[in-house]
């Protein structure tokens, strides 16, 4: 894997210099030299902006954020998005876990492992990104995939990418339906129309914006062309070449851009615990 450095250094006063080490060839780095819990300098957070666009997910090791911490760091990208969770003061943090107290899980997508998708594409405006914050992790398992739909987009033929120009499909929450039939139910849940490639505001690359999870059917083919050419797309994005496996340990941050990436879970044992902190940063209208 080839592994590159590239150094950030600052130049005012009270600005932090930080390090990223790139993690796989098409997608992460990770950044060291930087404690989140510090406010972050105009030329710090700038830098850290650039190197997000260019990783699409970034990795900080070794951090310790209070709820408030990580809000104010998700608020140098953009709007923090509110939460699902009761149990939090903070309303901009969800949690992530499958511990039970009194019987009830304390936060969201608890157990086992989820396939690849990038979060709530069944609203019209999809998350800009997220950021995890992880509290307790499983000696083994658990981990998160991070897939650049960039790459899956490159390595489509000329003759495809002129094919999927243009088309849209409908994105649908109903994991249930989904995982029983195939088949997603858009009566029972919210779901939304977006284009098949996604333009990337910022960086203007293109990626594939259909996932295995969440895509129910392109628009306007028939519906056997449509269950042909969406797995052909979501083994392009799923591919290992295209894909940055993150194994959690105590301690990490980790944001992703969800405009350019996909992100799945790896199966964990039934018994141990795991709590991640997720902040959402609201997006736009896909284009
Ligand atoms: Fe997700």
């Amino acid at each position: 894997m080839p592994v590159s450095q590239t150094q950030h250094t600052q130049h005012s006063p009270g600005a932090q210099a930080f390090d990223v080490r790139r993690l796989s060839p098409h997608i992460g780095g990770e950044v060291t030299g930087l404690d989140l819990a510090q406010p972050l300098a105009p030329e710090t957070f700038a830098a850290l902006r650039k190197a997000w666009l260019e990783h699409q997910v970034l990795v900080f090791r070794d951090q310790k954020l209070s709820d408030d911490d990580q809000v104010r760091f998700a608020r140098y990208f953009g709007t923090p998005i509110g939460s699902r969770s009761m149990q939090q003061a903070n309303p901009h943090v969800m949690l992530i876990s499958n511990i039970r107290e009194n019987g009830q899980v304390i936060g969201q997508l608890p157990d086992g492992e989820l396939q690849f998708h990038a979060d709530s594409v069944f609203l019209e405006k999809p998350l800009m990104g997220a950021i995890l914050h992880s509290v307790e992790v499983p000696a083994s398992g658990g981990n998160t995939m991070f897939a650049s739909t960039y790459a899956a987009y490159d390595a489509l033929s000329r003759e495809d990418k002129r094919r999927l120009s243009g088309l849209t499909a409908v994105n649908a929450f109903d994991y249930a339906t989904q995982v029983r039939t195939g088949r997603f139910d858009t009566s029972k849940g919210p779901h939304r129309t977006h284009p098949v490639i996604r333009t990337h505001p910022e960086t203007g690359r293109k990626g594939i914006f259909v996932n295995r999870l969440m895509t129910q059917h392109i628009v306007g083919l028939p519906l056997a062309e449509s269950d042909a050419l969406l797995p052909r797309l979501w083994e392009l994005c799923e591919r290992p070449a295209h894909i940055y496996e993150h194994v959690w340990r105590v301690g990490d941050v980790l944001m992703w851009d969800n405009r350019c990436t996909q992100h799945a879970r790896t199966d964990f044992p039934e018994g141990e615990r795991r709590l991640l902190r997720r902040v959402g940063i609201e997006g736009d209208k896909p284009y």
